[in-house]
């Protein structure tokens, strides 16, 4: 990629206190060093466990969070400190779209009224040119003016989940962080909404952060990915690099271990050895150290305990955090087969 960068998030930390009194609490790292960029028009898939940091980078792009160090910058324009009017273009420029719609408006509110908001607080539109953009707005996602008078509990999740997008793409946002906005869907709806985020990308030239650990879904949508794995970045690069040819054995181990996505067959399954949540992290290390399958092929390398290894220029265009990305086996077969979608 290459040209001016949308969002920079450079060196960004976020530690938790462990939920809880005492004091016999630690703090969870819950992101640890992570620095990205997402280019305008584009739309940059984050996958990774349960656990990995996912949603804590969303917060806090969209500030519901605090980073405890690093930088995030939007259009190269520091967002730490914004206040006043500054602070509230920011918000109308950065929106984010979450998973569970059920608790995500007002039961007590019409369709109207909570699309009415975010024209209302942005001083963007009122009268009929508010009804009207409201309306263009429904149909946009799909739904229909009639209804507007209803409650968002009358809706299905796929017609919530069109709700939520139009609620956020109200203000005309340059960057949508959509923080696994399928998951909770029917299988068939799934297809639906991730068509529906396809097109507003290519009509409204749209740059979005996909969050999701649906490969097929991001493959199908993201033009590069990044992987997490305990609160740290292992690879970033094009989704076509990333998912046919991966050079991190983590990213090699979670591709291989979902069997629905390797059609073709051909690839001894890597199952990834163990839980997140059961492997200790080695600090000074690689995190993923103690469940990669390189590592113990290579004879337990002392360097993967000893020294975090940093993102670096790896094979096929993206960057790979791996002591020994270099020595990495042969492709991965079989994935091309889905290059024609998920639709
Ligand atoms: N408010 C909080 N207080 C304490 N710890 C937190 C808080 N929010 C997140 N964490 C911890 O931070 C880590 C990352 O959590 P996060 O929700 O970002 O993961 P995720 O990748 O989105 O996972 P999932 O796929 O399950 O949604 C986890 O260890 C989690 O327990
Ligand atoms: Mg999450």
């Amino acid at each position: 990629m290459s040209g001016e960068s949308l969002l920079s998030v450079r060196g960004l930390v976020k530690d938790f206190r462990e939920r809880g009194f005492g004091p016999g609490r630690t703090a969870v790292r819950a992101v640890d060093d992570v620095s990205f960029d997402v280019y305008p028009g584009e739309t940059l898939g984050l996958v990774g466990e349960s656990g990995s940091g996912k949603t804590t980078i969303g917060r806090l792009i969209v500030r519901l969070e605090e980073p405890t160090a690093g930088r995030i910058e939007l259009r190269g324009q520091d967002l730490r400190g914004l206040s006043g009017r500054r602070s509230l273009e920011f918000r109308r420029d950065v929106q984010m779209i979450f998973q569970n719609t059920q608790n995500a408006f007002n039961p007590r509110r019409t369709v109207r009224s909570v699309l009415s908001d975010p024209y209302q607080i942005h001083r963007l539109a009122s009268g009929a040119e508010l009804e009207e953009r409201i309306g263009g707005l429904l149909r946009r996602v799909g739904l229909t003016t009639p209804m507007l008078d209803r409650y968002p509990q009358q809706f299905s999740g796929g017609q919530r989940q069109r709700l939520g997008i139009a609620r956020a793409l109200a203000v005309q946002p340059a960057l949508v962080v959509a923080d696994e906005p399928v998951s909770g869907l029917d299988v068939s709806v799934q297809a639906q909404v991730l068509n529906l985020f396809a097109e507003l990308r290519r009509e409204l030239g749209l740059a979005m952060l996909f969050i999701s650990h649906d490969l097929r879904a991001v493959y199908f949508l993201c033009e590069r990915i990044a992987v997490l794995y305990l609160g740290r970045l292992v690879e970033i690069g094009p989704r076509r690099t990333l998912l046919e040819d991966p050079v991190h054995p983590y990213t090699r181990a979670l591709i291989g271990s979902i069997p629905a996505f390797r059609p073709g067959g051909g690839f001894t399954r890597t199952v990834i050895k163990g839980e997140i949540s059961d492997s200790e992290p080695v600090k000074a290390g690689c995190h993923f150290a103690p469940r990669c399958a390189r590592w113990r092929e290579l004879g337990q390398p002392a360097r993967c305990r000893e020294e975090r290894p940093l993102l670096r220029p790896a094979a096929g265009g993206g960057l790979a955090a791996c002591h020994f990305a270099e020595s990495s086996p042969r492709p991965l077969d079989g994935v091309a087969e889905l290059a024609g979608g998920i639709g």
